[in-house]
Protein backbone atom coordinates (compact mmCIF):
# COMPACT_ATOMS: atom_id res chain seq x y z
CA UNK A 1 0.00 0.00 0.00
CA UNK A 2 0.81 3.14 -1.14
CA UNK A 3 1.79 6.10 1.56
CA UNK A 4 1.09 9.57 1.89
CA UNK A 5 2.38 12.43 4.27
CA UNK A 6 -0.60 14.17 5.63
CA UNK A 7 -0.06 17.87 4.83
CA UNK A 8 3.11 19.42 5.77
CA UNK A 9 3.20 17.84 9.28
CA UNK A 10 5.21 15.40 8.55
CA UNK A 11 2.71 12.34 9.50
CA UNK A 12 2.93 9.73 6.95
CA UNK A 13 -0.23 7.09 7.25
CA UNK A 14 -1.30 4.67 4.30
CA UNK A 15 -3.16 6.00 1.24
CA UNK A 16 -6.00 4.50 2.39
CA UNK A 17 -7.48 4.31 6.17
CA UNK A 18 -9.93 2.02 7.90
CA UNK A 19 -12.43 3.69 8.85
CA UNK A 20 -13.82 1.76 12.65
CA UNK A 21 -17.02 3.38 13.26
CA UNK A 22 -19.72 0.90 11.45
CA UNK A 23 -18.28 -2.27 13.45
CA UNK A 24 -20.06 -0.76 16.34
CA UNK A 25 -22.51 1.77 15.32
CA UNK A 26 -24.65 4.17 12.91
CA UNK A 27 -24.53 0.80 10.42
CA UNK A 28 -26.52 -2.36 11.35
CA UNK A 29 -25.05 -6.12 11.59
CA UNK A 30 -22.34 -5.86 14.22
CA UNK A 31 -20.25 -8.67 14.29
CA UNK A 32 -17.63 -7.85 16.50
CA UNK A 33 -15.50 -11.30 15.45
CA UNK A 34 -15.47 -10.08 11.44
CA UNK A 35 -14.68 -7.04 12.70
CA UNK A 36 -11.28 -8.05 14.66
CA UNK A 37 -10.36 -10.51 11.49
CA UNK A 38 -11.21 -6.78 9.14
CA UNK A 39 -8.66 -4.92 11.51
CA UNK A 40 -5.90 -7.66 11.12
CA UNK A 41 -6.22 -7.99 7.50
CA UNK A 42 -6.17 -4.29 7.19
CA UNK A 43 -2.44 -4.28 8.59
CA UNK A 44 -1.27 -7.08 6.65
CA UNK A 45 -2.39 -5.53 4.17
CA UNK A 46 -0.61 -2.39 4.69
CA UNK A 47 -4.04 -0.26 5.41
CA UNK A 48 -2.42 0.89 9.00
CA UNK A 49 -4.24 4.51 9.42
CA UNK A 50 -7.55 3.40 11.51
CA UNK A 51 -10.20 5.91 12.59
CA UNK A 52 -12.04 5.66 15.37
CA UNK A 53 -13.97 8.27 18.05
CA UNK A 54 -14.94 7.97 21.49
CA UNK A 55 -18.41 8.80 20.77
CA UNK A 56 -18.97 5.22 18.00
CA UNK A 57 -20.50 3.11 20.03
CA UNK A 58 -20.22 5.61 23.30
CA UNK A 59 -16.85 4.64 23.43
CA UNK A 60 -17.44 0.46 22.57
CA UNK A 61 -15.52 1.23 19.35
CA UNK A 62 -12.40 2.57 20.99
CA UNK A 63 -12.35 -0.81 23.21
CA UNK A 64 -12.80 -2.87 20.28
CA UNK A 65 -10.31 -1.42 18.05
CA UNK A 66 -7.81 -0.90 21.13
CA UNK A 67 -8.66 -4.77 21.55
CA UNK A 68 -7.44 -5.59 18.49
CA UNK A 69 -4.39 -3.83 18.08
CA UNK A 70 -2.74 -4.98 21.24
CA UNK A 71 0.79 -6.60 19.82
CA UNK A 72 0.78 -4.34 17.00
CA UNK A 73 0.14 -0.98 18.42
CA UNK A 74 3.65 -0.12 16.74
CA UNK A 75 2.22 -0.72 13.21
CA UNK A 76 -0.69 1.58 13.58
CA UNK A 77 -1.46 5.00 12.71
CA UNK A 78 -4.22 5.62 15.58
CA UNK A 79 -6.39 8.35 15.05
CA UNK A 80 -9.20 9.62 17.56
CA UNK A 81 -11.73 11.95 18.39
CA UNK A 82 -14.02 14.31 21.32
CA UNK A 83 -16.25 16.74 21.17
CA UNK A 84 -19.32 14.81 20.92
CA UNK A 85 -20.27 14.13 24.34
CA UNK A 86 -22.30 11.42 25.68
CA UNK A 87 -23.19 8.74 28.68
CA UNK A 88 -20.54 6.07 28.48
CA UNK A 89 -23.29 3.88 31.10
CA UNK A 90 -26.31 4.57 29.45
CA UNK A 91 -24.99 4.81 26.40
CA UNK A 92 -27.05 8.05 25.17
CA UNK A 93 -25.35 10.83 23.05
CA UNK A 94 -25.63 14.31 24.47
CA UNK A 95 -23.83 17.31 22.86
CA UNK A 96 -20.70 18.89 21.89
CA UNK A 97 -18.28 20.36 24.65
CA UNK A 98 -15.48 21.65 23.47
CA UNK A 99 -14.11 22.92 27.12
CA UNK A 100 -10.41 22.44 27.80
CA UNK A 101 -11.35 20.35 31.02
CA UNK A 102 -13.55 18.24 28.70
CA UNK A 103 -10.77 18.09 26.12
CA UNK A 104 -8.16 16.95 29.10
CA UNK A 105 -10.85 14.06 30.81
CA UNK A 106 -12.29 12.87 27.17
CA UNK A 107 -8.61 12.21 26.16
CA UNK A 108 -7.83 10.36 29.36
CA UNK A 109 -10.96 8.13 28.17
CA UNK A 110 -9.95 7.18 24.61
CA UNK A 111 -6.37 6.54 26.37
CA UNK A 112 -7.68 4.44 28.73
CA UNK A 113 -10.37 2.55 26.38
CA UNK A 114 -8.23 2.00 24.03
CA UNK A 115 -5.55 0.85 26.30
CA UNK A 116 -2.57 2.65 24.57
CA UNK A 117 -0.37 5.41 25.85
CA UNK A 118 -0.78 7.86 23.08
CA UNK A 119 -2.74 8.61 20.25
CA UNK A 120 -1.30 9.28 16.78
CA UNK A 121 -3.72 12.21 15.74
CA UNK A 122 -6.54 13.45 17.62
CA UNK A 123 -9.21 15.21 15.42
CA UNK A 124 -12.22 17.93 16.96
CA UNK A 125 -15.36 15.98 16.21
CA UNK A 126 -16.69 18.68 16.38
CA UNK A 127 -16.33 22.75 16.71
CA UNK A 128 -18.28 23.59 20.17
CA UNK A 129 -20.17 26.84 19.30
CA UNK A 130 -19.82 27.95 22.67
CA UNK A 131 -16.29 27.80 23.23
CA UNK A 132 -13.47 29.94 21.76
CA UNK A 133 -11.44 27.80 19.33
CA UNK A 134 -8.28 28.97 20.64
CA UNK A 135 -9.16 27.36 24.61
CA UNK A 136 -10.05 23.95 23.01
CA UNK A 137 -6.82 24.18 20.69
CA UNK A 138 -4.81 25.36 23.25
CA UNK A 139 -6.04 22.22 25.61
CA UNK A 140 -5.32 19.70 22.86
CA UNK A 141 -2.23 21.18 22.38
CA UNK A 142 -0.92 20.63 26.10
CA UNK A 143 -2.04 16.82 25.03
CA UNK A 144 0.88 17.29 22.52
CA UNK A 145 3.35 18.78 24.97
CA UNK A 146 2.85 15.97 27.34
CA UNK A 147 3.27 13.40 24.69
CA UNK A 148 -0.28 12.11 24.85
CA UNK A 149 -0.87 12.98 21.28
CA UNK A 150 1.37 13.48 18.57
CA UNK A 151 -0.67 15.50 15.92
CA UNK A 152 -3.73 17.21 15.89
CA UNK A 153 -6.71 17.48 13.66
CA UNK A 154 -10.72 19.05 13.00
CA UNK A 155 -13.72 17.71 11.75
CA UNK A 156 -16.18 19.54 10.06
CA UNK A 157 -14.51 22.70 11.13
CA UNK A 158 -15.54 26.05 8.74
CA UNK A 159 -12.44 28.04 7.53
CA UNK A 160 -12.53 30.96 9.86
CA UNK A 161 -12.23 28.56 13.20
CA UNK A 162 -9.58 26.23 10.74
CA UNK A 163 -7.09 29.77 10.22
CA UNK A 164 -7.44 30.40 14.26
CA UNK A 165 -7.26 27.06 15.59
CA UNK A 166 -3.92 26.67 13.21
CA UNK A 167 -2.36 29.83 14.84
CA UNK A 168 -2.50 27.77 18.16
CA UNK A 169 -1.09 24.61 16.81
CA UNK A 170 -0.24 23.37 13.56
CA UNK A 171 -2.91 21.09 12.11
CA UNK A 172 -2.14 18.03 10.79
CA UNK A 173 -5.48 16.93 9.37
CA UNK A 174 -8.99 18.01 8.53
CA UNK A 175 -11.46 15.17 8.24
CA UNK A 176 -14.50 15.89 6.79
CA UNK A 177 -17.52 14.53 4.11
CA UNK A 178 -16.20 14.20 0.65
CA UNK A 179 -16.74 11.70 -2.12
CA UNK A 180 -18.47 11.82 -5.38
CA UNK A 181 -21.18 13.22 -3.93
CA UNK A 182 -20.27 15.35 -1.36
CA UNK A 183 -17.95 18.15 -3.14
CA UNK A 184 -18.79 21.05 -1.11
CA UNK A 185 -15.28 21.03 0.36
CA UNK A 186 -13.85 21.80 -2.82
CA UNK A 187 -14.84 25.92 -3.21
CA UNK A 188 -12.92 26.82 0.35
CA UNK A 189 -12.44 24.22 2.66
CA UNK A 190 -10.05 22.15 0.47
CA UNK A 191 -7.94 25.37 -0.90
CA UNK A 192 -7.55 26.59 2.41
CA UNK A 193 -6.04 23.34 3.73
CA UNK A 194 -3.67 23.24 0.70
CA UNK A 195 -2.64 26.86 1.58
CA UNK A 196 -2.11 26.12 5.32
CA UNK A 197 -0.54 22.86 4.72
CA UNK A 198 -3.06 20.56 6.50
CA UNK A 199 -3.93 17.14 5.25
CA UNK A 200 -7.33 16.21 4.17
CA UNK A 201 -8.72 13.09 5.10
CA UNK A 202 -12.09 11.81 3.17
CA UNK A 203 -14.99 10.29 5.13
CA UNK A 204 -17.72 8.57 4.39
CA UNK A 205 -15.82 8.29 0.85
CA UNK A 206 -18.28 5.73 -0.15
CA UNK A 207 -21.14 7.75 0.29
CA UNK A 208 -21.86 6.04 3.65
CA UNK A 209 -22.29 2.35 1.09
CA UNK A 210 -24.90 4.39 -1.13
CA UNK A 211 -22.02 4.68 -4.15
CA UNK A 212 -20.87 0.82 -3.56
CA UNK A 213 -23.99 0.49 -5.67
CA UNK A 214 -24.59 -2.23 -3.05
CA UNK A 215 -27.59 -0.34 -1.33
CA UNK A 216 -30.82 -0.86 -3.80
CA UNK A 217 -33.91 -0.28 -1.89
CA UNK A 218 -35.06 2.04 1.14
CA UNK A 219 -36.68 -0.86 3.11
CA UNK A 220 -33.07 -3.15 2.87
CA UNK A 221 -31.69 -0.57 5.57
CA UNK A 222 -32.46 -2.12 9.01
CA UNK A 223 -34.99 -0.39 11.30
CA UNK A 224 -31.92 1.27 13.69
CA UNK A 225 -29.59 1.88 10.34
CA UNK A 226 -28.52 5.72 10.83
CA UNK A 227 -28.87 6.13 6.91
CA UNK A 228 -32.67 5.66 7.07
CA UNK A 229 -32.64 9.18 8.81
CA UNK A 230 -30.38 10.61 6.14
CA UNK A 231 -32.04 12.90 3.64
CA UNK A 232 -30.14 10.94 0.85
CA UNK A 233 -31.54 7.86 1.82
CA UNK A 234 -35.08 9.04 1.80
CA UNK A 235 -37.65 8.43 -1.03
CA UNK A 236 -37.49 10.39 -3.83
CA UNK A 237 -33.82 11.36 -3.31
CA UNK A 238 -32.95 8.03 -3.30
CA UNK A 239 -34.30 6.93 -6.41
CA UNK A 240 -32.32 10.17 -8.22
CA UNK A 241 -29.40 9.22 -6.40
CA UNK A 242 -29.33 5.66 -7.74
CA UNK A 243 -29.06 7.31 -11.40
CA UNK A 244 -26.34 8.60 -9.84
CA UNK A 245 -24.10 5.31 -9.09
CA UNK A 246 -25.78 4.03 -12.14
CA UNK A 247 -23.41 6.10 -14.12
CA UNK A 248 -20.64 5.76 -11.58
CA UNK A 249 -21.47 1.70 -11.87
CA UNK A 250 -20.90 1.96 -16.19
CA UNK A 251 -17.73 3.72 -15.98
CA UNK A 252 -16.14 0.94 -13.29
CA UNK A 253 -17.77 -1.52 -16.00
CA UNK A 254 -15.36 -0.16 -18.38
CA UNK A 255 -12.35 0.35 -16.36
CA UNK A 256 -12.46 -3.35 -14.96
CA UNK A 257 -13.20 -2.16 -11.31
CA UNK A 258 -15.67 -2.07 -8.98
CA UNK A 259 -18.24 1.13 -8.61
CA UNK A 260 -16.45 1.40 -4.81
CA UNK A 261 -12.77 0.97 -6.38
CA UNK A 262 -13.95 3.84 -8.38
CA UNK A 263 -15.03 6.41 -5.98
CA UNK A 264 -12.09 5.57 -3.90
CA UNK A 265 -9.48 6.39 -6.89
CA UNK A 266 -11.22 9.18 -8.00
CA UNK A 267 -10.71 10.50 -4.31
CA UNK A 268 -6.51 9.29 -4.45
CA UNK A 269 -6.05 11.55 -7.93
CA UNK A 270 -7.75 14.73 -6.13
CA UNK A 271 -3.89 15.12 -4.94
CA UNK A 272 -1.56 13.68 -2.54
CA UNK A 273 -2.86 15.37 0.26
CA UNK A 274 -5.86 13.32 0.13
CA UNK A 275 -6.22 9.76 2.45
CA UNK A 276 -9.23 8.38 2.16
CA UNK A 277 -10.78 6.54 5.24
CA UNK A 278 -13.49 3.99 3.53
CA UNK A 279 -15.25 2.03 6.33
CA UNK A 280 -15.83 -1.44 6.85
CA UNK A 281 -16.75 -4.66 9.25
CA UNK A 282 -16.14 -7.44 6.59
CA UNK A 283 -12.56 -8.23 5.30
CA UNK A 284 -13.96 -9.14 1.38
CA UNK A 285 -14.88 -5.20 1.08
CA UNK A 286 -11.81 -4.20 2.87
CA UNK A 287 -9.79 -6.07 0.11
CA UNK A 288 -11.99 -4.76 -2.35
CA UNK A 289 -11.86 -1.27 -1.45
CA UNK A 290 -7.57 -2.16 -1.55
CA UNK A 291 -8.21 -2.61 -4.62
CA UNK A 292 -8.61 0.99 -5.41
CA UNK A 293 -5.46 1.43 -5.21
CA UNK A 294 -4.28 0.07 -8.93
CA UNK A 295 -7.18 1.54 -10.67
CA UNK A 296 -5.19 4.47 -12.40
CA UNK A 297 -7.23 7.68 -14.00
CA UNK A 298 -6.36 9.34 -17.02
CA UNK A 299 -7.51 12.99 -17.80
CA UNK A 300 -10.16 11.51 -19.70
CA UNK A 301 -11.51 9.11 -17.06
CA UNK A 302 -12.12 12.20 -14.28
CA UNK A 303 -13.44 14.34 -17.19
CA UNK A 304 -15.99 11.56 -17.62
CA UNK A 305 -16.56 11.43 -14.17
CA UNK A 306 -16.79 14.87 -13.72
CA UNK A 307 -19.74 14.78 -16.17
CA UNK A 308 -21.23 11.41 -14.58
CA UNK A 309 -20.99 13.23 -10.61
CA UNK A 310 -20.54 17.03 -10.87
CA UNK A 311 -20.60 19.24 -8.52
CA UNK A 312 -23.99 19.75 -6.10
CA UNK A 313 -25.25 15.93 -7.95
CA UNK A 314 -26.34 14.63 -5.21
CA UNK A 315 -30.51 14.58 -3.93
CA UNK A 316 -30.91 15.77 -0.45
CA UNK A 317 -28.74 17.06 2.24
CA UNK A 318 -26.15 15.01 3.51
CA UNK A 319 -27.02 14.95 7.11
CA UNK A 320 -30.70 15.41 8.52
CA UNK A 321 -31.33 19.40 9.41
CA UNK A 322 -30.12 19.07 13.66
CA UNK A 323 -27.03 17.55 12.24
CA UNK A 324 -26.32 20.05 9.17
CA UNK A 325 -26.49 22.87 12.18
CA UNK A 326 -22.95 21.51 13.66
CA UNK A 327 -20.70 21.49 10.38
CA UNK A 328 -18.98 24.19 9.07
CA UNK A 329 -19.01 26.14 12.06
N1 LIG B 1 -15.70 12.94 11.25
C1 LIG B 1 -16.96 12.60 11.11
O1 LIG B 1 -17.89 13.34 11.45
C2 LIG B 1 -17.28 11.24 10.50
C3 LIG B 1 -18.58 10.94 10.07
C4 LIG B 1 -18.82 9.69 9.50
C5 LIG B 1 -17.78 8.78 9.36
N2 LIG B 1 -16.53 9.08 9.80
C6 LIG B 1 -15.40 8.14 9.67
O2 LIG B 1 -15.24 7.80 8.31
C7 LIG B 1 -15.26 6.39 8.15
C8 LIG B 1 -15.85 6.00 6.80
O3 LIG B 1 -17.12 6.55 6.62
P1 LIG B 1 -18.47 5.69 6.65
O4 LIG B 1 -18.20 4.38 7.28
O5 LIG B 1 -19.50 6.57 7.20
O6 LIG B 1 -18.88 5.53 5.12
P2 LIG B 1 -18.25 4.87 3.83
O7 LIG B 1 -16.86 4.49 4.06
O8 LIG B 1 -18.59 5.80 2.75
O9 LIG B 1 -19.19 3.58 3.66
C9 LIG B 1 -19.29 2.58 4.63
C10 LIG B 1 -20.41 1.65 4.26
O10 LIG B 1 -20.14 1.08 3.00
C11 LIG B 1 -20.12 -0.34 3.07
N3 LIG B 1 -19.00 -0.78 2.23
C12 LIG B 1 -17.68 -0.54 2.39
N4 LIG B 1 -16.97 -1.06 1.38
C13 LIG B 1 -17.85 -1.65 0.57
C14 LIG B 1 -17.73 -2.36 -0.65
N5 LIG B 1 -16.54 -2.55 -1.23
N6 LIG B 1 -18.86 -2.84 -1.23
C15 LIG B 1 -20.07 -2.64 -0.68
N7 LIG B 1 -20.25 -1.96 0.48
C16 LIG B 1 -19.15 -1.48 1.09
C17 LIG B 1 -19.92 -0.67 4.53
O11 LIG B 1 -20.55 -1.89 4.79
P3 LIG B 1 -20.24 -2.80 6.09
O12 LIG B 1 -20.47 -1.89 7.27
O13 LIG B 1 -21.25 -3.88 5.98
O14 LIG B 1 -18.86 -3.26 6.01
C18 LIG B 1 -20.62 0.50 5.21
O15 LIG B 1 -22.00 0.26 5.29
C19 LIG B 1 -16.09 5.90 9.34
O16 LIG B 1 -15.86 4.53 9.62
C20 LIG B 1 -15.61 6.84 10.43
O17 LIG B 1 -14.40 6.36 10.98
C21 LIG B 1 -16.27 10.31 10.35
Amino acid sequence: MEKRTLGKSGLVVSALGLGCMGMSDFYSGRDDEESAKTLHLALDLGVVFLDTADMYGCGKNEELVGRFIQGRRDEVVLATKFGNTFDEKIGKRLGVSGRPEYVRSACEASLRRLGVDHIDLYYQHRVDPNVPIEETVGAMSDLVREGKVRYLGMSEAGPATIRRAYAVHPIAALQTEYSLWSRDVEDEILPLCRELGIGFVPYSPLGRGFLTGQIKRFEDLAEDDFRRHSPRFQGDNFRKNLELVDRIKSIAVEKDCTASQLALAWLLAQGEDIVPIPGTKRRSYLEENVGASAVKLSKSDLDRIEEAAPKGVAAGQRYPEASMKMLNL
